[in-house]
């Protein structure tokens, strides 16, 4: 344990929603892999689901089919989802990695990484709306990158925003005193509650 009582380290999944050919996901993921890689106290896995096949018919409720991500999600102490905005929402492929799983969220907290001509802000506040069905606790503050496909330099690479770095290490500081404090919740007895 730290000075503050917060464990040495947790396991951060970044959930990459967006699974077009191409995508603007791929300069942002990579610029969330480069700051997140230079905080100490988390261990990063991105799980892209343009990588994961999850067939909406083989759904099944409460998360029972075989997925080929619930074993990481399931280890992940906490989330970031690095979601667009498509019509309003959040992307169909979201929904479909959410609704695929169950336990593997529950009482874990998920930030958000938003983008899109506002920043993505109604996929947010939509996807605050669905994460307490699956028990999970989204954090307060998040990053919203409005008209992100301007900020890319010659070669493709995502150049963020004055305040935008300093949004997501806010972010992130919230996401860790959340996941550092649901990791003793989920480790009591959690079976009646599920
Ligand atoms: C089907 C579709 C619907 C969209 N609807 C919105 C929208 O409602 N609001 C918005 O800000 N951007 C909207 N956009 C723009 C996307 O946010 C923008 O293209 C973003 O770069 C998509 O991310 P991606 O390239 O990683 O998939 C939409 C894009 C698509 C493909």
């Amino acid at each position: 344990m730290t000075e503050n009582n917060i464990a040495d380290r947790l396991r951060i999944a970044v959930v990459i929603a967006s699974v077009r050919r191409p995508r603007l996901a791929d300069p942002l993921a990579a610029w969330l892999e480069r700051e997140l890689t230079t905080i100490d106290w988390l261990d990063l896995d991105l799980v892209d689901l343009a990588a994961v096949s999850l067939p909406m018919h083989e759904m099944r409720p409460g998360g029972a089919a075989a997925s080929p991500i619930a074993g990481r999600l399931a280890d992940a102490d906490g989330f970031v989802f690095l979601t667009p905005e498509y019509n309003h929402s959040f992307p169909a492929s979201l929904k479909n990695a959410i609704d695929w799983h169950f336990t593997e969220w529950a009482y874990k907290p998920v930030a958000f990484v938003g983008y899109g001509a506002s920043g993505g802000i109604r996929a947010v506040e939509q996807l605050r709306a669905v994460l307490p069905e699956l028990r999970a606790t989204t954090v307060r503050e998040s990053v919203l990158i409005p008209m992100a496909w301007e900020h890319l330099d010659g070669g493709g690479r995502f150049v963020p925003p004055p305040g935008t770095a300093q949004a997501l290490h806010a972010t992130m500081t919230e996401l860790r005193t959340w996941a550092d404090g649901l990791r003793s919740v989920r480790g009591g007895d959690l079976a009646g509650r599920r």
